[in-house]
């Protein structure tokens, strides 16, 4: 049987317990996944590329069938390079819906081949976001139990020392 490989692609400014949660149920149908991040230099984001990285691979550690890699270009095209069967995407409420359907979509006609798997998080994610996080961060806030550790360290040397 080849390995089924999935793609979990995002921008990950920062990678939150949702995304952790989505991964971790990628993994139980999936021999490998592969956490993508994308390099678009139109978007300023908190962390740079190699550091959204750094950061998911110290938040997954000893997920020994994870790959954590960065993109640029079509998401498909890059599915396509890692042979991967499946782009994977979670569904947190009914406003992900539209957005997350017309992706799929495009996708599908840009690749006929590649399928797009949702998969809803566990509910106490389904309020987060990597935006309310950095939101909650830069006030202040406690974002404990909503960011891996690595995160919430990285969070608070930003936001503590500005
Ligand atoms: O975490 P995000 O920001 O919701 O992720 C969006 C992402 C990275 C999946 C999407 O923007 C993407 O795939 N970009 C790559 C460019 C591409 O393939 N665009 C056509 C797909 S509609």
């Amino acid at each position: 049987m080849p390995e089924r490989i999935a793609i979990c692609p995002g921008t990950f400014d920062p990678i939150t317990n949702g995304h952790v949660d989505i991964i971790d149920r990628s993994l139980r149908i999936f021999d490998r996944v592969i956490v993508a991040v994308l390099i678009n230099p139109q978007k300023r984001p908190l962390f740079d590329s190699n550091r959204r990285v750094e950061l998911i691979k110290a938040s997954l550690e000893g997920r020994d069938r994870v790959v954590v890699d960065s993109f640029q270009g079509l998401l498909v095209d890059y599915v396509k390079k890692q042979k991967g069967s499946a782009i994977i995407r979670g569904l947190r409420a009914v406003s992900d819906f539209e957005y997350e359907l017309q992706m799929a979509l495009m996708n599908r006609r840009l690749d006929q081949d590649v399928e797009t798997v949702f998969m809803m998080p566990s509910e106490e994610y389904s309020f987060l976001s990597s935006t309310m996080v950095k939101e909650i961060a830069s006030f202040g806030g406690r974002v404990t139990g909503l960011v891996p550790e690595p995160v919430e360290r990285a969070l608070k040397d930003i936001f503590q020392n500005a």
